[in-house]
């Protein structure tokens, strides 16, 4: 049976009976309207840990446009009947004022170490910081030996693994492959908002992710990304980026023999929706 605490203080108990016996806390932070990917992350988070905690929360202050704050599908009752059997004990679905009792501004003044400043960062200014400042006070109230988060969001668990480490916050970052539907499109909670026909077609931008890691073997990252947006640019759909990252900088990467982790990132617009993937192109 899951429990579902609505208020940090219910949650606290809970933890803290637990605690209490010795047991290890597993911590999946998501904004809800779950799926496959999500589960993915309870399964790991069950299979390593004694008590497996969810959390389901919109999080307004990463949202930089209002629209699609609106627009985020709220599922709760769904999401709950989606856990049983997944290996989660306790779902935490705050107020917004559960995790901000003293309003939402604190998090301008977390170090991201710059970055926050590409990729997502340019195309959502302030978006990084939201999710910097939503996680950290999560961890403070849920205060778990590991915290789980998808590859699918490369640059965020870049910068929340460097806010760990620069807080010297004391729990395991541990990061899980991408989910995809049959297509190739990564899982996404936003995916339901594509047309059918839409969510079939954007099986391309793996497929294209894909061809770019072939041709790392022969060709610069400028030339395979310059290729990848040729590609991309085909009805309806709208490429926003697509670059090769250094895997820890997060820095552009000129000549790939430069680094031993690469990643290349893609966000792409379709019918108004923003989908994001990546694939690791070389990793030593
Ligand atoms: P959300 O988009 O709900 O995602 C929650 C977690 O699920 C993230 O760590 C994300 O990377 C992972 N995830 C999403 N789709 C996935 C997929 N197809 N395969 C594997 N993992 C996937 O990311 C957020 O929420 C928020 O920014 C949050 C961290 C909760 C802060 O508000």
């Amino acid at each position: 049976m899951i429990q579902v605490a609505t208020h940090t203080a219910e949650l606290r108990e809970l933890i803290e009976i637990n605690k209490s016996k010795g047991a290890s806390i597993g911590f999946v932070p998501t904004m809800g309207a779950l799926h496959a990917g999500h589960l993915t992350l309870v399964r790991s988070a069950s299979k390593e840990n004694d008590m497996v905690i969810v959390s389901i929360s919109v999080n307004p202050t990463q949202f930089n446009d209002k629209k699609d704050l609106e627009k985020y599908p709220r599922t709760l009752d769904s999401d709950l009947l989606l856990l049983s059997g997944s290996g989660a004990n306790v779902v935490f679905a705050p107020g917004v004022e559960d995790i901000y009792p003293d309003g939402d501004d604190k998090g301008a003044d977390i170090d991201l170490g710059g970055l926050d400043m590409y990729m997502e960062g340019a195309f959502r200014p302030g978006h990084f910081k939201g999710v910097a400042q939503v996680v950290k006070r999560l961890l403070e109230i849920v205060t778990p030996d590991r915290l789980y988060m998808g590859q699918k969001d490369f640059q965020q668990f870049t910068i929340i693994q460097y806010m760990l480490d620069s807080l010297k916050i004391n729990t395991k970052l541990v990061v899980c492959p991408i989910v995809r539907e049959t297509t190739g499109l990564a899982m996404s909670s936003r995916n339901a908002r594509l047309s059918s026909p839409t969510r079939a077609a954007a099986g391309i931008i793996f497929r294209v992710l894909k061809s770019a890691k072939r041709q790392s073997a022969s060709k610069s990252p400028q030339e395979i990304c310059e290729t990848a947006m040729k590609k991309l640019k085909s009805q309806p759909f709208d490429p926003e980026y697509f670059i090769i990252v250094d895997g820890n900088s997060l820095q552009p990467v000129d000549d790939l023999g430069s680094t031993n982790y690469a990643v290349a990132c893609v966000a792409v617009w379709a019918e108004g929706v923003r989908l994001i993937d990546n694939l690791i192109i070389k990793k030593d």
